[in-house]
């Protein structure tokens, strides 16, 4: 069965953004793959960070992919930090990565516009997600669309790392050279229909340091506060003008929440001004609470029960201990260690 690997960073709790251009696909793919997840903490201290919160929302993350859907006995879930092997990989990784792919990435040039100083972590941020792919030598990567310049990268260290350090397999190629075994596969994306959700501004995409999120596991009330002033069609003023539901974030979400029929009839009364804003928000609520209150329900009684969760995590990094050692036992090997 080919491999499935994703990754998660664990800041503050998981957004419909993550859910919807990630984790939802996860919680499908698990049964179709031999699924990996991983809580990736050392991602998370590429920028300014407060320990103690770290800590807590390690395990906050873990509560929510839980409660999603994910499931133990389906997938592996572990945190990055618990097999070391992560960060031995990258190093040997770091030695063949091109400077000028990382100082080119465009989550690099966002986040060290917002940094009074930037840290070489964060510029190698990358190769430590080449690292955690690569470690498992997984064919896919489940993730959302602003992850695809980062797999771009995986796939040419991959790439060189195969030509320079994968055994001779005795043929050669076309072009004359010497043939190489092909030790790392190289990742693929695998992306959503949803694979860039909006954040409620309409202005940029969702995410945790724009504040424009809606948790997975806000209150109802909570996510009908959000919404109500949310941004919809800019041309459609007053509710008597017909609107346009393709440039609509609400009718983005309700694509992805509500059941096709109800999709449809939301655009016809959109177009024809049958609806105002507001009508379309309340069943776009409605359908989100479908979804979303199971998820609530699990997450309340995964919080009351930490040995489940320390548990499910403990056994998750036994288990790619043991691969990623595997691992790294040839990539010391071809590299001359
Ligand atoms: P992060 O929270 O940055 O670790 O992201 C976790 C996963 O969620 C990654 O696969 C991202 O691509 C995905 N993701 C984050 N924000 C969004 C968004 N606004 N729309 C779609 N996918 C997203
Ligand atoms: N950089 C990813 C994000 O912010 C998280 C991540 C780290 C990841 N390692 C990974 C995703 C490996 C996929 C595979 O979303």
């Amino acid at each position: 069965m080919s491999r499935i690997f994703s990754g998660i960073q664990p800041s503050g709790e998981l957004h419909i953004g993550n859910y919807l251009g990630a984790v939802r696909n996860w919680v499908r793919l698990q049964h179709e793959f031999e699924a990996i997840f991983c809580i990736v903490d050392y991602h998370a201290i590429t920028v300014a960070y407060d320990p103690e919160q770290l800590r807590l929302r390690r395990r906050a993350m873990a509560v929510s992919l839980l409660a999603a859907g994910i499931d133990p006995n389906a997938a592996t879930l572990f945190v990055q930090s618990q097999v070391p092997e992560h960060t031995e990989l990258t190093w040997f990784l770091n030695t063949i990565t091109p400077l000028g792919e990382l100082e080119r990435q465009t989550q690099f040039k966002e986040k060290a516009q917002r940094q009074e100083s930037i840290a070489a972590g964060l510029l190698n941020y990358p190769v430590l997600q080449a690292a955690d792919i690569l470690l498992y030598r997984a064919d896919s990567v489940p993730v959302g669309e602003d992850q695809v310049q980062h797999l771009e990268l995986s796939r040419v260290v991959a790439r060189r790392w195969n030509s320079q350090f994968g055994r001779p397999t005795g043929s050669t190629n076309e072009d004359g050279t010497e043939e190489r075994e092909q030790f790392f596969p190289e990742p693929k994306a695998l992306l959503t229909p949803t694979r860039r959700i909006m954040g409620l501004d309409g202005q940029a995409k969702m995410s945790k340091s724009m504040g424009n999120t809606i948790g997975l596991l806000e209150s109802p009330e909570s996510i009908w506060a959000k919404l109500r002033p949310a941004v919809t069609d800019p041309k459609r003023i007053r509710k008597t003008d017909p609107g346009t539901p393709e440039v609509c974030n609400i009718y983005h979400l309700h694509k992805a929440f509500s059941p096709p029929d109800t999709v449809e009839h939301v655009a016809v009364q959109c177009r024809t001004a049958g609806w105002g804003c507001i009508d379309c928000k309340k069943v776009l609520a409605e359908s989100m609470e479908r979804e979303l209150v199971p998820i609530r329900r699990r997450a309340a009684e995964l919080a009351d029960s930490p040995r489940t969760v320390d548990d499910v995590l403990a056994a998750g990094a036994t288990h790619c201990r043991a691969l990623a050692r595997e691992t790294m036992d040839a990539v010391r090997d071809r590299m001359g260690f």
